[in-house]
């Protein structure tokens, strides 16, 4: 059977499709700079668990749970716009992989109450305290499993057929050699903007020791997953890596400023420049994440290219939409002022 056979009729969208692409990149960026504070400030938080980093254990277990919020939060913006230019792909591989699609709810509420309870009951849970927050990032580490399937699985139409031979949604993409270094990747970058998260603490609370273990752990970081970043190039179907290596000229640009931006993060973390190395890894993020853009549009190429889906040409519920987005963001930073006001009394 042609796996283009399976995919669903492109339905036609609102606005001009490139509107939604740009929207889907930098909502993403926003989601993965979260993802990675509170996966990454919680590995942190748990290896110092106990000794002189403790009080740094102690600072996080304040902040993750509101991080991880904003994380969830900023996944269905995301979430969102991907199903409005990729749906076809996005909802056939979850239904694919239903079951664990499904079950990244019910892990997702223990994590979140994990990291409350390793919050609020901190000084009475000596013991305790690192296993709760292990079961915690166990969990978050599935989550972001099951989602390195999903965005994975939409890309390959073919393994759509196994549907055929098993239809309990639960089919993964685990035969997939690209699969492991993007997800390991992807993780490996949450240590390091994890690290800058601690980094930044320090120097809010002026605790210079925090900015020192934080830049530590961006720099380590960063260089292991420059390694991972060649295995994950190295893993994709040899025509998209070749379009990361001259043949599509904006894919190949994108990575090298990525690549370039990843050199800065170093630059600046060896030295311990506190905020050029933030700027570098927000830049760094972004620019990957643009990359990522590229690596789908290109798996997707033989079946599907989003400049083909049609334009109903309404642009007043983007409007809408738009004047509800700034309204909200200057409510967000209204709140935002208010919390850190709040702490600053506690
Ligand atoms: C602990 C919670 C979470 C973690 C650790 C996490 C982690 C991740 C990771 C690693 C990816 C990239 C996967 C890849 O491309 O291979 C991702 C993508 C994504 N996540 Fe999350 N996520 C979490 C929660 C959520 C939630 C609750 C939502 C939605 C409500 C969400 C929505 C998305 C979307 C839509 C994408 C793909 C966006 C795109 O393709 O541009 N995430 N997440």
């Amino acid at each position: 059977m042609n796996p283009a056979s399976l995919i669903p009729a492109v339905t036609p969208i609102p606005v001009h499709w490139a509107i939604i692409d740009v929207l889907l990149v930098l909502t993403f960026t926003v989601h993965i700079l979260l993802m990675n504070a509170v996966f990454g400030g919680g590995v942190i938080a748990l290896v110092n668990s106990v000794g002189a980093g403790e009080p740094v254990a102690r600072s996080l277990s304040r902040k993750l749970p509101t991080v991880l919020a904003l994380t969830i939060n900023f996944g269905v913006a995301p979430l969102l716009f991907l199903q409005t230019n990729y749906g076809v792909f996005d909802y056939a591989g979850s239904v694919l992989m239903g079951g664990w699609w499904l079950a990244v709810i019910p892990l997702l509420l223990p994590a979140y109450y994990g990291l409350y309870v390793y919050d609020f009951r901190y000084s009475d849970m000596r013991g305790g305290r690192p296993a709760i927050l292990t079961l915690a990032l166990a969990f978050m580490f599935f989550i972001a499993f099951m989602f390195s399937n999903n965005m994975t699985i939409m890309l390959r139409p073919e393994v759509w057929l196994e549907y055929f031979t098993n239809n309990h949604g639960i089919v993964l993409n685990l035969g997939d050699p690209a699969l492991y270094p993007r997800f390991l990747h992807f993780m490996t970058g949450a240590l390091a903007v994890g690290g800058m998260f601690v980094a930044l603490l320090g120097r809010w609370h002026k605790q210079e020791h925090y900015v020192k273990t934080g830049l530590r752990w961006v720099v380590r970081a960063t260089v292991f997953n420059i390694l991972l970043g060649l295995w994950f190039l190295m893993s994709l179907p040899r025509e998209i890596m070749l379009q990361f290596m001259g043949g599509s000229p904006w894919a190949t640009l994108s990575l090298a400023v990525s690549i370039c931006g990843a050199g800065a993060i170093l630059h600046f973390g060896i030295k311990g420049a506190l905020i050029p190395s933030t700027l570098a890894s927000v830049f760094t993020v972004l620019f990957m994440a643009v990359t990522r853009h590229f690596v789908r549009m290109f798996y997707l190429s033989p079946y599907f290219s989003v400049s083909d889906v049609p334009s109903t040409g309404q642009y007043s519920p983007m409007l809408m939409f738009i004047a509800s987005l700034c309204v909200v963001l200057a409510l967000a930073a209204w709140m935002i002022k208010l919390y850190v006001k709040a702490e600053g009394r506690s």
